[in-house]
Formats: C-alpha cells, sequence, structure tokens
C-alpha cells in the first residue's frame, strides 16, 4: 500500500478529497519500530503524532518500582501521541512497539494545519476521545468496584469483545494475552491471573485453546 492508501485506512481521515490525502501523505513519514522497542516515554515533550498503518501499539504508565499499569492498546487505523500536540503538556504516557509495527507520522505544525483546514478531522478526533474517556471511565469502575476476581473476568470480556471473534454458536475467540499483560491491565499480579484463568476453566467458562482463549456464552451472562 502506498501512504495515500494507508492514510485512508486511519478513521479520522476518511473523509478527507482524494487531493487532501495527497497532501496529507507528501508531509506524513513512515517509520518502524521493532518489537518491544519504546516510541516515546511518558513525561517526555512531544512533537509527533502517530498513526498506525500494521502491528500493535502499548500505551502504558510505569511506576517507580518498575511496575506497569497498560491503559490500552491500540491496532492499525489507530492514532496516538494527539494529547501532548493538543494541550502543549509533555507525554500523558509511555507508547511501546508489542510486536513488529510500522507508523505514519506528521510533526506538529503538519498536525495542527490539518486540524485547522478539516472540520471533519476535528469531529472525527473528538469523537475517538470522547469514545477513549468513556473507556477509561469503564476501566475505573472496574479496579474501583470489583474485587480481583471479577476484574479479571472483566478484562477477558473486555479484550473479548474489542479485538475477539464471535464464533457461530455464540462463543468468543480471541487473542490470548500473557498472563503479565491481563495482570498489568489491571494491577495484579501474574500469578493471580494464572490461578483465576485456570479456575474459570475449571467452571467451564473459558477454554484455553492454543493461541486463543474461548469465552463459552454464559461467560457473558455470569459477568456483563
Ligand atoms: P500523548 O499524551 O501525547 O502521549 C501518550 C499518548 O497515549 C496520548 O497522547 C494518547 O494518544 C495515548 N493515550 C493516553 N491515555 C490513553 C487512554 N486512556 N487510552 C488510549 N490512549 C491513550
Amino acid at each position: 500500500m502506498d501512504d495515500e492508501e494507508l492514510l485512508r485506512t486511519v478513521p479520522i481521515f476518511s473523509e478527507l478529497s482524494e487531493q487532501d490525502i495527497g497532501s496529507l501523505a507528501r508531509l506524513a513519514t513512515r517509520r518502524r519500530f521493532p518489537k518491544d522497542t519504546v516510541v516515546f516515554f511518558e513525561n517526555e515533550e512531544g512533537d509527533t503524532f502517530f498513526m498506525i498503518v500494521d502491528g500493535r501499539i502499548k500505551v502504558t504508565i510505569l511506576g517507580d518500582d518498575g511496575r506497569e499499569i497498560i491503559l490500552s492498546v491500540l491496532g492499525p487505523g489507530d492514532f496516538f501521541g494527539e494529547m501532548a500536540l493538543l494541550d502543549n503538556e509533555p507525554r500523558s504516557a509511555t507508547t511501546i512497539a508489542v510486536e513488529e509495527t510500522e507508523l505514519l507520522t506528521l510533526q506538529r505544525v503538519d498536525f495542527q494545519s490539518v486540524l485547522t483546514d478539516n472540520r471533519s478531522i476535528t469531529s472525527a478526533l473528538i469523537k475517538v476521545l470522547t469514545s477513549r474517556l468513556r473507556r477509561a471511565n469503564h476501566q475505573i469502575s472496574t479496579l474501583a468496584l470489583l474485587d480481583v476476581y471479577g476484574r479479571v473476568a472483566r478484562v477477558i470480556l473486555d479484550m473479548a469483545r474489542e479485538e475477539g471473534k464471535r464464533l457461530k454458536d455464540g462463543r468468543i475467540a480471541f487473542r490470548r494475552a500473557t498472563h503479565q499483560e491481563i495482570a498489568n491491565r489491571i494491577g495484579t499480579t501474574r500469578e493471580t491471573v494464572t490461578r483465576m484463568l485456570k479456575d474459570l476453566e475449571r467452571q467451564g467458562l473459558i477454554h484455553v485453546d492454543g493461541k486463543e482463549i474461548v469465552l463459552q456464552p454464559d461467560f457473558e451472562k455470569v459477568f456483563d
């Protein structure tokens, strides 16, 4: 795919004319990040806006003790790095490529002029930021209101709904994240997640199948 085709796959640019996509493509630069490399750290100054072409980016906050909390995992068509450009504050989180990842980048001045010139992008951007806020609210309620068992169940349900595929029989199959990744989404330990997943499997609510976890239809009834 050339850069213009790639930009078309980014939903916030979907309303742009051929001509505007063309000028945007001339301003954008492609960058490739190997697995486990940091794109930028929390608290750095930031001058760049990023769009994911291929791969996955983990948005994370690292505690002083080395523990991390994963705010989100973004994939193709998603963007990040807009906050520091919109409010001129330092980066609000660290971003890491969790697999080999290709990004398109725009510099601050270009991002700002694209926003000023195209109302459709501003409203599409607000829509995405609103849905991120809804998701963050949901995450806060999960962390604050549920016990650790409920949190593990809820994060699994969220991951299944966000990235999984629903099978004809109503079950949902999704990528089997590492137990550490699940733990880092809800501020618990890997050992706790391992124990809870075994328990859910023993109850017949999930089935771990190679690289996938499959949720039984009853799972949603119990934990939704
Ligand atoms: P910025 O603050 O520039 O750098 C970190 C980026 O992570 C931020 O812009 C957003 O693009 C992204 N980000 C921060 N918090 C969240 C969140 N809760 N959900 C998804 N993305 C986020």
